[in-house]
């Protein structure tokens, strides 16, 4: 008994990781290809663990999927891995179409191969676990209600587009063929090892480093955060829960405004590390363009999550934050490698 993780060195990827094998003796064969988004020190505590078998290489990559899936016995894939910036997907799309379509679809084929050879119950058992987001179903306005499984999907950036197309691929491959396939859509997630170029990593980095807290436009863009430990039970109850076919929202039942969001981390890091000049963090928010597109507002209804599979977060959005921020406090020299770019002689130096 094996599980495949895609993306496995990235953000969500490595925290599942470590809280899995925390918990469980099954192994783990994680393919990443070790994009920008992708950091090996994030899985530094499982050196010389042979639970963990680190694999270099490209979900794309049929042939090697083929490879490892049979050799490693594989009863179910998790697959994270993605090009997972907004931002990034605005100025360059073509990565996010080549990993999020196109790797998805590879990835498919190659679990489509694998489990149709199978024999029960190996076959009855295999899951496709595929990890997606809730900005497929486009954006709501302030008194919509929040998205449940049911929502129209309305992507509205190159990234959602690719992962709608993802989702539709996904479900196509279990209407068409039976694949057990499991499909999660979860809000924002924060926590440690995230890249510092999303909201919340990148406001602790830039504060504690004395420059602008960037807020895109007026700020009141509202997100449901998740902290990124929840996201991995919530993942492992779909794994060992959830029904073939079915998709689950994934939430926080914690929506803010941007604005907001700020204010606690300036308030909590103005508590844990104070500015030497006594003044808060909050001045350094500074107003700038606003992101093309930008969806105005998510929220997530995860009722059916904890009704059909008994899942509810265990943080609040304070616990969270007040964890998140003394993790990046204690964990500077992390922030460091990432932000000066030593973090990817990381692989060189201890993998090859
Ligand atoms: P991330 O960008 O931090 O990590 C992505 C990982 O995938 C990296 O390790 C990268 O090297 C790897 N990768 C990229 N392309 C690859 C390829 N072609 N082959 C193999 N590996 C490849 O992303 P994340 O924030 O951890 O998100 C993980 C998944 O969760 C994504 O599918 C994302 O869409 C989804 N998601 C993220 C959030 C969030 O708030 N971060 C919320 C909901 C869903
Ligand atoms: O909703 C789930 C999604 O959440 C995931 O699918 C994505 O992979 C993940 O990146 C995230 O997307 P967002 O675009 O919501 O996250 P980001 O951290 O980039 O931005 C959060 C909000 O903060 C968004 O409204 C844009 C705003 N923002 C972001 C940055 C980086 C700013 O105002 N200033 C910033 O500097």
């Amino acid at each position: 008994m094996t599980l495949l993780v895609t993306g496995g060195a990235g953000f969500i990827g490595s925290n599942f990781v470590l809280d899995w094998l925390r918990d469980h003796d099954e192994p783990i064969v994680n393919l990443d290809s070790l994009t920008y988004a992708g950091n090996l020190q994030n899985l530094g505590a499982l050196e010389g663990d042979a639970r963990h078998h680190f694999v270099h290489g490209d979900i794309a990559d049929q042939p090697l999927v083929e490879r490892l899936l049979a050799e490693h016995g594989v009863r179910a894939i998790m697959h994270f891995a993605a090009e997972s910036h907004v931002d990034r997907s605005i100025h360059g799309p073509d990565a996010f179409i080549q990993t999020n379509v196109v790797g998805t679809f590879r990835l498919l084929e190659a679990a489509r191969g694998y489990w149709g050879a199978l024999e029960a119950p190996a076959k009855d058992a295999f899951r496709f676990l595929h990890v997606s987001t809730d900005e497929v179903y486009g954006s709501l306005s302030g008194t919509d209600p929040a998205f449940t499984e049911l929502n129209r999907y309305e992507p509205n950036s190159p990234y959602s587009a690719s992962k709608a197309a993802s989702d539709h691929l996904v479900r196509a491959y279990h209407h068409t063929y039976g694949l057990p396939v499991l499909t999660s859509n979860c809000s924002n997630n924060y926590g440690p090892y995230q890249f510092p170029e999303k909201l919340i990593p990148l406001v602790i980095h830039n504060a504690l480093a004395g420059k602008p807290l960037p807020i895109y436009g007026d700020g009141q863009q509202v997100r449901d955060w998740l902290h990124v430990g929840d996201h991995a039970s919530a993942l492992r109850a779909v794994l060992e829960r959830g029904v073939p076919g079915e998709t689950y929202n994934v939430g926080g039942w914690n929506e803010k405004p941007n604005l907001e969001v700020v204010h606690a981390l300036c308030a909590r890091l103005d508590a844990l590390q104070p500015r030497a000049d006594g003044q808060s963090y909050a001045s350094q928010i500074t107003y700038v363009r606003d992101r093309p597109g930008h969806d105005r507002r998510y929220a997530i209804d995860a009722s059916k999550i904890e009704r059909d599979l008994g899942w509810r977060p265990a943080e609040t959005f304070d616990s969270g934050i007040d964890k998140t921020v003394r993790w990046y406090l204690a964990h500077g020299d992390w922030v460091a490698a990432v932000t000066d770019g030593s973090y990817r002689a990381w692989v060189s130096k201890n993998y090859q």
